[in-house]
């Protein structure tokens, strides 16, 4: 078990790992680099904090100088093309990026999770690259519906969770009932690590459980932990206050639950270990980071359809999670995010690609790199490299030095939101077949075909990419459409226990049918109470919110 207690992790050691000497690639190097890679994303509610904490990490991590770069890196890029206007308009990052720091020895790879207007299924796929991820919630609201939609996606690989509960700065909800409605709404347990000690104005610091440190809390510094032999210290009660008793009165109450960090459990996915902040002042996130690189996995073995694949095995692995199309509309090139799985990758690397048999040379693919960092291109297991590419990448696509391989684990998920494309020109008939083809294999949005008719029907997870879809049409394509909102709000990919089943399920159902890109059968409902009712009248039918793409 993990030590919450270590003195690093109640003042952490100097920020920035030490720049290896260059060194021949060999096992023990490999081992070692998978080791300190921590790769993760953050899960939260729009406006709980995810910005603001994530520019406090970089802080932290040396990668930023000064709170507000994140925002403005959000706002000031992309003149390069129309489509990207929008995200520009709405000051927001429409794909997700990946973010590189160094902390504590560690290598940390933020994958950024779109969370706002520009949520989409990038958002849950991300969630399946990374092999942990910290939850903001908002101490003033709880927890929130975004954040219980994020949380499944975890569930599916029970993902391990650090939980931030931001804005300890304002009059929040009571620490103790923010603890039950984790524990409630996301059905794991929340224990705390640090504890406040006060809320907005009146907080003075917070206590660090483990360490038995207080960190104090003014409005323009970050002061240094003070040492206590404990909760009975009396300069506990000096610096305290009048709040001792109460703290002292909870955590008793806690400890009488019984509830203590356990390493396996929060591995597990079961157990959430609790930090309060206020991301904006910079406040608690230094222990909340230095906690998280003591006990965050490194890259976890991922499986494949035929074996498991260790993160120290000498090959390159390597599956494409994320594609992302060029800044620039002239050229249709397109980014492919690849997250690597086991070995080591150098810019150059031959490598095949199983689904389509042929070989690719990533000579031009980059490593995303911690600031100020220079040397060979190089990547570890749990990095992301970017491989620019034509579209013979997809998402699910597996890259692998030796051996054949199909990694699974990078689903589709069940759109929630479904348009049917009119187009205004008869005539581009042909124009938009290719461009709906090209855009949606990039996996922000899905491509149904309805059984009866003749009809696209764009079907997304967040609705800001019917917008992007439509605006490139236009641009890339010349293509103009029209797209007109359908009375579904939920999508479940369905099978059967046996063919007849499965034949007579089409044939009864065929007006609420439709097949995906890869032609699978899809079938549109109302509301997921409606789905509900549908699906028990459907014994041997089976219906699935998620689609493996091996
Ligand atoms: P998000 O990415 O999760 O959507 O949230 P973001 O960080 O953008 O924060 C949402 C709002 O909450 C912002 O305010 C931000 O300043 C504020 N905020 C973040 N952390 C704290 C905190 O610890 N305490 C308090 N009091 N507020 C916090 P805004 O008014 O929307 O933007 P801005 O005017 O501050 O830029």
């Amino acid at each position: 078990m993990a030590d919450l207690a270590s003195e690093e992790t109640a003042v952490p050691a100097a920020e920035g790992a030490p720049v290896e000497a260059a060194a021949p690639p060999d096992a023990s190097r490999l081992h070692r680099e998978v080791d300190r890679r921590r790769t993760f994303g953050i899960i939260s509610h729009p406006d709980a904090g995810k910005t603001t904490l994530t520019e406090q990490l970089l802080l932290l991590g040396g990668a930023i100088h000064l709170a507000g770069d994140v925002r403005a890196r959000k706002t000031g890029r992309h003149a390069a093309s129309d489509w990207m206007a929008i995200e520009k308009e709405r000051g927001i990052s429409v794909t997700s990026s990946v973010m590189r720091f160094a902390f504590k020895g560690c290598e940390m790879n933020l994958l950024d999770t779109p969370g706002h207007e520009d949520f989409s299924e990038d958002t849950y796929r991300v969630l399946t690259a990374v092999d942990s991820a910290l939850m903001v919630i908002d101490a003033v609201n709880g927890v929130e519906s975004r954040t219980r939609q994020l949380m499944d996606v975890c569930r599916l690989r029970d993902t391990p969770i650090l939980t931030f509960i931001n804005k300890l700065d304002r009059e929040g909800l009571e620490p103790l009932d923010l603890l039950a409605d984790i524990e409630e709404s996301l059905k794991i347990e929340a224990v705390p690590v640090t504890w406040p000690v006060g809320y907005g104005s009146r907080l003075r610091g917070i206590y660090h459980i483990p360490a038995k440190a207080f960190i104090p809390y003014t409005y323009h510094e970050l002061l240094d932990p003070i040492p206590l032999s404990g909760l009975d210290d009396p300069r506990f009660d000096e610096l305290a206050g009048p709040l001792a008793a109460r703290v002292r009165g909870e955590l008793e109450l806690l400890e009488g639950a019984g509830s203590a960090f356990d390493l396996g459990a929060y591995r597990a996915g079961k157990q959430t270990p609790v930090f309060f902040g206020s991301a904006i002042r910079g406040f608690g996130v230094r222990e909340l980071l230095a906690t998280f690189a003591d006990v965050a996995p490194p890259p976890q073995p991922r499986a494949t359809t035929t074996r498991t694949v260790s993160p120290y095995e000498a090959g390159f692995t390597g599956i494409v999670f994320k594609i992302q199309a060029n800044m620039d509309p002239a050229h249709r090139d397109r980014m492919a995010f690849v997250r690597v799985c086991s070995g080591r990758f150098e810019r150059g690397l031959k490598v095949r690609h199983p689904r389509n048999g042929r070989e690719l040379r990533l000579a031009n693919a980059t490593a995303f790199m911690a600031q100020d960092r220079e040397g060979v291109e190089e990547a570890f297991a749990g990095d992301i490299i970017g491989v620019p590419n034509h579209g013979t990448l997809r998402i699910g696509d597996t890259l692998t030095e030796k051996e054949t391989l199909q990694f699974t684990g990078v689903p589709s998920f069940a759109p929630e939101h479904f348009r049917r494309v009119r187009i205004e020109n008869a005539l581009r008939a042909k124009q938009l077949e290719k461009g709906l083809l090209h855009l949606t294999e990039e996996g922000a949005i899905q491509l149904l075909r309805p059984l009866v008719g003749n009809d696209y029907v764009l079907a997304a997870v967040g609705l800001l990419q019917f917008d992007v879809i439509k605006a490139r049409l236009e641009n890339e394509y010349h293509v103009e459409v029209t797209l007109d909102a359908l009375p579904y709000e939920v999508a479940r990919w369905v099978d059967a226990d046996d063919a007849a089943t499965l034949e007579r399920f089409t044939r009864m159902e065929t007006n609420r049918l439709a097949r995906d890109a890869h032609g699978d059968l899809v079938v549109l409902g109302e509301s997921v109470w409606w789905l509900q009712h549908f699906a028990s009248r459907w014994e041997g039918v089976t219906f699935r919110a998620t689609r493996e793409y091996a």
